[in-house]
């Protein structure tokens, strides 16, 4: 199988210079000469990207261990549920990465009419797409408007919260009422059962009932988002974490355990997807614009776009992780094709991700990948009317 195809070049600022205390350190870049997308011109692209590091909640704090309670000023000046410095870095990182992969595909200029970018209403994804778009976007000398700031104002669309198809978890009972119906499976209550042990002691330390993965799974984003505010996890957590981070890789396969489940999290997006490049493909008098599409989102919209585009492997996608679908048309035989690149690591590299159904190509034909992905694909109006079905599997 041709597997992966990562060409890292270099490696910047990082390794020379100090990094003051707690910076994220600068990404490794991508090689975009030799990546086996040699001869292919890009046509369009749909980039969803995680929100950089944040500050708790309130329903992960509340999962704390009792006897340590933590004051409010610990998140001072972010807030809760808030992006930190270090993620504001992160986010700067994934507006640099898509400048290396897409400059030239967008000009340097703002171009209104080639980009279009999408939050969820999050504070945290507005500041995440903001800070990436002053990477994305320094202004060149027609856009300078102020001598002293190397920024200009790009503007961004976030739905409402209760109607958007990207917040799944929140506004689709039929998701939670599914995912949930999974933990009763034969198979997954044998990927859990050798954690019974870990669900007591996690029970017994916190206070809480922790039952099930995904009770484990936001004790580990509590332990990581405080971590984010200089807050080590105590002895006993760190002494079961790669138990923890294991049962957060079974939740995370859970989550997008079936087609259903993935058509849930991640259908309407595919389906637009589908129609966009459709029409690129078979009408070429619509127009191409925009033909960058971003999308600051959670880690779930990272994880199930990639299993909606089958090349996804149980994982918690990490902060400013970018998961880019293309559509690309080889300039030798004119043929269209789709392909998957994804960086784990804000700001990259970017790995070439082979989909599952295209053999070992890294440029997936582009009638196969619409058929391939038809089982998961649904609009708008079909979601919402099957969100609200609790009655049979
Ligand atoms: C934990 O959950 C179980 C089952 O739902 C329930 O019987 C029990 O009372 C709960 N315990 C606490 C401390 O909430
Ligand atoms: C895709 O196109 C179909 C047919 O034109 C339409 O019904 C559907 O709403 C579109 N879906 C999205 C998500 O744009
Ligand atoms: C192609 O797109 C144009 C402009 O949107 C539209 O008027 C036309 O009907 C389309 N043709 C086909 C074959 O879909
Ligand atoms: C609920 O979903 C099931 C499974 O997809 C389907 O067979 C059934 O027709 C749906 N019920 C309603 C009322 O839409």
């Amino acid at each position: 199988m041709g597997l992966v195809l990562v060409t890292v070049v270099f490696l910047v600022a990082a390794v020379c210079g100090q990094e003051p205390p707690g910076r994220v350190p600068e990404p490794r870049r991508i090689d975009s000469a030799d990546n086996g997308l040699a001869d292919t011109e890009l046509i369009l692209a749909f980039v969803v990207f995680r929100h950089g590091d944040r500050t708790p909640d309130q329903e992960e704090l509340a999962l704390y261990p009792s006897e340590q309670k933590l004051g409010d000023d610990l998140f001072f000046p972010y807030g809760k549920k808030a992006l930190t410095n270090k993620g504001k870095q992160r986010s700067y990182f994934v507006g640099k990465y898509l400048r290396e992969l897409y400059d030239g595909f967008i000009s340097r200029l703002y171009l209104p009419d080639e980009i279009t970018i999408r939050t969820t209403d999050y504070a945290r994804t507005q500041m995440t797409a903001l800070t990436a778009l002053s990477a994305l976007y320094p202004p060149p000398p027609a856009q300078k408007w102020n001598p002293n700031l190397d920024w200009q104002p790009i503007p961004y669309n976030t739905p409402p919260y209760e109607e958007d198809d990207l917040l799944y978890w929140y506004n689709c009972p039929r998701y939670i009422w599914l995912r949930d119906k999974m933990y009763e499976k034969p198979e997954v209550k044998k990927w859990i059962e050798p954690y019974q042990g870990l669900f007591s002691l996690l029970s017994e330390k916190t206070g809480t009932n922790i039952t099930k993965t995904e009770d484990v799974f936001y004790l580990d984003n509590l332990f990581q988002t405080l971590n984010n505010v200089g807050v080590a996890a105590p002895q006993w957590a760190q002494e079961v974490m790669p138990k923890i981070k294991d049962v957060t890789k079974i939740e995370y396969a859970i989550e997008l355990y079936n087609a259903e489940l993935i058509k849930l999290a991640a259908g309407v997006l595919m389906q637009s997807i589908v129609n966009i490049t459709h029409s690129a493909v078979h009408n070429t008098s619509v127009p191409l614009e925009p033909k960058l599409y971003l999308f600051s989102a959670h880690e779930n919209n990272v994880a199930a776009l990639m299993a909606a585009a089958r090349v996804y492997e149980a994982h918690q996608p990490n902060y400013g992780s970018t998961f880019s679908l293309e559509l690309r048309k080889n300039t030798v035989t004119k043929e269209y094709g789709i392909a998957a690149v994804y960086a784990r690591d804000a700001g990259g590299p970017g790995e070439i991700l082979p989909i599952n159904g295209c053999g070992a190509q890294l440029v997936c034909p582009y009638e196969t990948f619409c058929s391939l992905v038809q089982d998961v694909i649904w609009s708008k109006e079909e979601m919402d009317k099957q969100c609200k079905n609790l009655t049979q599997l």
